[in-house]
């Protein structure tokens, strides 16, 4: 049976930490905005239904080894059309949040598809509107080089994750190969204009700068895909 659910804004009056980031395209800094994001994923929606199966072919090994390891109630941040709920155990609760609602509807289809107990919401990653240590499991997926505010949004998913609780990431980061670390130093510019994502970014450097534990962390492809196992940080220190 599934559920679906869903926000008609990105920030909700009743979210714990309503307010915190600015999510308007108020910014004269080069630096997308919530928005700005939002606008460009919703131009891609079509483009990943059309290569849906590309993506699962460089990266399913990957999802799946990181996201078979979820147990109980698992939020998928920034979950997109949901590329990962089949990699998830079948035992598993699925909730998902993402700020583009056209990608929230492939991601419910794929609940439907999949038919998996599970709910998707509208919801700003930066601004998790759910209680401390409301989740088993916190995963996400290519989506911290997208936050405006990676380390709030890695901070967020550790307070909404149970204390004994992981947080399972996969990121993409500037290569380990100096020739590849060239082409995406010189094509960063324009393909953070066009997607809002920074794809040179570090992902481990991320994380430790949240403040978040690591025990695990290796790379793949030459190391553009990182996959990084956390503890969250108990809620009184966050
Ligand atoms: C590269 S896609 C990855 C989607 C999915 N996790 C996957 O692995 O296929 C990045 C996702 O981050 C979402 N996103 C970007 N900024 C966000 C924010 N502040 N809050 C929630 N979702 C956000 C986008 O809408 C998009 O779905």
């Amino acid at each position: 049976m599934t559920n679906h659910d869903t926000h008609d804004t990105i920030n909700t009056p009743d979210s714990p930490r309503h307010s915190q980031h600015e999510t308007r395209n108020t910014s004269n800094t080069g630096q997308m905005t919530v928005q700005d994001i939002q606008e460009a994923y919703a131009r891609y929606a079509t483009w990943i239904d059309r290569l849906g199966w590309l993506n699962r072919l460089l990266t399913g090994r990957y999802r799946s080894r990181q996201f078979s390891q979820a147990t109980g109630r698992v939020l998928d941040v920034a979950c997109g059309a949901g590329t990962n709920f089949q990699y998830l155990p079948e035992s598993t609760e699925i909730v998902g949040i993402d700020i583009s609602e056209p990608l929230l509807e492939r991601a419910r289809s794929e609940l439907e598809t999949l038919e998996r107990n599970g709910t998707v919401k509208q919801m700003d990653a930066q601004d998790l509107a759910f209680e401390d240590d409301s989740f088993d499991t916190v995963i996400s997926s290519f989506s911290t080089c997208t936050f405006p505010d990676p380390i709030g949004a890695l901070r967020e998913m550790s307070r909404v994750c149970r204390p004994e609780g992981q947080i399972l990431l996969l990121e993409h980061g500037r290569s380990d190969n100096d020739l590849i670390a060239r082409y995406q130093e010189w094509r960063a510019d324009a393909h953070y204009e066009k997607s809002g994502c920074r794809v040179t970014q570090e992902p481990l450097s991320v994380v430790c700068r949240a403040g978040l534990p690591v025990n695990e962390a290796e790379t793949a492809q030459l190391g553009r895909i990182t996959r990084i196992v956390c503890d969250p940080v108990p809620t009184t220190t966050n």
